[in-house]
């Protein structure tokens, strides 16, 4: 049967943090196919300059649309901060989804007061593309954005619940911690990992978990689409392709995706 609904979608990110959102869509659409693309020679990009960042996306767009994907899944947001519109363009008609724009929508429904913090990479913040997302549905929202560079190196160092990070974490939400924000967003796929030690340190905010809205709007454009696969009684099929296979990478990626990766492809890019 050749029935497009069958096809996998296409999710990618500059690396391992993008499992987050593989994780997520597993417990929110188990019937779909995926394959996963992480950059993971080339990791990370949050500190890279737009051109790089678009030049880099663009290959892995090639590479998914060529694996005869239904639909994309930016699941980095630092990708979709500044790469969204030209991914887009060409996808065609294909429907995609970014953690950004799901985010934005999320955090927009928390709010009480419409003061919103957002934690993520230094590129996302420059590119302030969450404040963009959140004033284009609510222009009287106010949005404070914090770069944490360095909670990237410590979620994959396994860090999650150490002093060091614990102390980052506690510097990063100063300013955030002295204004009235009530919700705050992980702008970063890496920081779903730090929930815990995020919810200790900032009890009163409320966390956008962007891997989890992804996977809430993955659904709703697949439905809107009608391209959600109905059980033909088939198992599931997730693919992992990496650019390289780094030291831990295994180890590293269990911890994002919570089970095992199974047998992952390397595939160069560029
Ligand atoms: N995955 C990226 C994000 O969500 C962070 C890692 C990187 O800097 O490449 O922004």
């Amino acid at each position: 049967m050749n029935d497009s609904r069958n096809l996998p979608i296409g999710v990618f990110d500059s690396g391992v943090g993008g499992l987050t959102v593989v994780r997520a869509l597993m417990e929110r659409l188990p019937l779909e196919h995926l394959i996963y693309y992480g950059d993971t020679a080339r990791v990370p990009y949050g500190v890279k300059s737009r051109a790089t960042i678009e030049n880099y996306s663009a290959q892995i767009v090639s590479f998914l649309l060529a694996q005869r994907v239904k639909a994309l899944v930016i699941a980095c947001n630092t990708i979709a901060a500044v790469a969204g519109e030209s991914i887009r363009a060409q996808a065609g008609g294909m429907p995609v989804i970014d953690v950004i724009a799901a985010g934005a929508k999320a955090a927009l429904a928390t709010s009480q007061n419409s003061h919103i913090a957002v934690i993520a990479t230094n590129t996302t913040v420059n590119s302030n593309a969450y404040a963009r997302a959140i004033h284009a549905q609510n222009p009287a929202a106010r949005v404070q954005s914090q770069a944490c560079p360095l909670l990237v190196p410590l979620v994959e160092e396994g860090w999650l619940d150490h002093d060091v990070t614990r102390l980052t974490v506690r510097e990063y939400l100063k300013p955030i911690l002295a204004d009235d924000a009530d919700t705050l967003v992980l702008g970063c796929t890496h920081y779903p990992l730090l929930k815990p030690l995020l919810r200790s340190e900032a009890p009163h905010l409320t966390l956008v978990d962007s891997a989890a809205t992804t996977a809430a709007s993955t659904a709703q454009a697949l439905a809107a689409a009608d391209l959600l696969r109905h059980d033909d009684g088939q198992p599931t099929r997730y693919r992992y392709c990496v650019s390289d296979i780094p030291l831990r990478f295994n180890s590293i990626g269990e911890r994002f995706l919570g089970r095992s990766l199974g047998d992952i492809e390397t595939v160069p890019l560029g």
